[in-house]
């Protein structure tokens, strides 16, 4: 059996701080349980502290959630860990995600903080938020961009303090894959305590590489936690999207040798329902659940599926949760696709030469028009025309 790739998804928490993204208690809860179906193994439902609102969405979907891990975020300090625990009383197996900046840039502008008192708070929040739940996430904000060597005393201290699962965030999407990979590893070597716990990615995708950077933190990291958004809604650019990192690592199985948990046929159900939620629309090339991910318009590829879909399919559309994959008949289109499209409308045609004079007609209407419906089939064949 292949070892397990843990998914965390963030949509709730670092999705909803995409502008505009906002979401109501009910959207939350309603999202979570998708969520649930899908079999993700950690909701991050929210940042409990940030607002009375998001305590009332953490402790509902705490509340309701049974199966995944539900996991607040707090800043570290003592006051948003409390918070957290306190709107995860009622999980039946609760996170509290605790962070604070170690890159240089982030300690000295924005913290105000030596790297030894962000050291200190590191470790007492871990000590704090310890006492209070037994799983416990460590991020070092902007981790990519900080200091190796104060990284790995940050990492190591908050271990021997109690944290469960270290995040090691690329947190304005500056990596690229293989100095990802190798970051992550470097830390795991140097590391003395390093397999105390799991190791996590979390990118974010300004440069378009949220996605390779967090599969190369799997690969060549060793990471075994995923953070990731459905349709990669998130801050800025987004996150890494929950659909392209298990639909390649399932897909490539052969080559990453680990599983996940998901329900894959729930991943278009989900995105739709976090697009209907945030009105961020999804592009239609956007893979695995955009609407053309699995269409075919040119001739030679309908031709080449309807033979055999693997022909033109890595994954398979019914997999991830579509009814089906999509012929589009349109001027690409060939005769064995047209010929196909007749018999699922249940048209019988009794000659050769008829379906050559329909298809004539077709090809004739598609050079004025972009896309085929099948009212358009069935208008075309209804004129006498075609059979005489
Ligand atoms: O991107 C980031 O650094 C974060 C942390 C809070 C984990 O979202
Ligand atoms: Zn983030």
């Amino acid at each position: 059996m292949s070892e397990q790739l843990i998914i965390f998804d963030t949509t709730l928490r670092d999705g909803e701080q995409s502008p505009g993204a906002s979401m109501t208690k009910d959207e939350k809860l309603r999202i979570a349980r998708q969520l649930e179906r899908l079999k993700v193994d950690v909701i991050e439902a929210g940042f409990a502290a940030s607002s009375n609102g998001d305590f009332d969405s953490v402790k509902a979907i705490a509340d309701h959630i049974k199966d995944s891990t539900v996991c607040s975020l707090a800043r570290a300090n003592d006051r948003d860990i409390s918070r957290a625990a306190e709107a995860l009383q009622g999980a039946n197996r609760a996170r509290i995600h605790t962070f604070i900046a170690t890159s240089a840039l982030h300690m000295e502008k924005k913290l105000r903080m030596t790297p030894e008192q962000v050291l200190e708070q590191a470790k007492q929040s871990v000590r704090f938020a310890r006492n209070l739940v037994s799983d416990i996430e460590f991020s070092p904000e902007d981790g990519y961009r900080s200091d190796v060597d104060f990284l790995c005393r940050v990492l190591e201290a908050v271990i021997k303090e109690g944290a469960t699962t270290l995040n090691i965030p690329d947190t304005v999407g500056y990596a690229v894959p293989e100095l990802y990979g190798e970051f992550i590893r470097t830390l795991r070597e140097r590391i003395p305590n390093s397999d105390k716990a799991i190791w996590s990615v979390h990118c974010h995708n300004d440069l378009g590489m949220a996605v390779a950077n967090s599969l190369a933190g799997v690969k060549i990291g060793g990471a075994r936690q995923v953070e990731c958004t459905i349709n990669g809604l998130g801050e800025r650019a987004g996150n890494c999207s929950l659909e392209e990192i298990v639909m390649a690592v399932r897909t490539r199985r052969d080559y990453f040798g680990l599983d996940v948990a998901v329900d894959t046929t729930q991943i278009v159900p989900a995105s739709r329902m976090v697009s209907q939620t945030t009105g961020f629309v999804v592009q239609p090339n956007k893979a695995v659940v955009g609407a053309n991910a699995f269409a075919h318009a040119s001739g030679i590829h309908q031709d080449g599926v309807l033979k055999a879909r693997d022909t033109y399919e890595i994954m398979r559309a019914e997999d991830v949760g579509w009814a089906a994959n999509k012929i589009v008949l349109g001027k690409l289109s060939g005769r064995n696709a047209f010929k196909q499209r007749l018999q699922e409308l249940g048209i019988e045609m009794e000659s050769e030469t008829e379906i050559n004079t329909a298809f004539a007609k077709f090809k004739e209407l598609a050079d004025r028009k972009a896309e085929i419906f099948d009212e358009d089939i069935l208008a075309l064949v209804s004129d006498e025309s075609v059979t005489t």
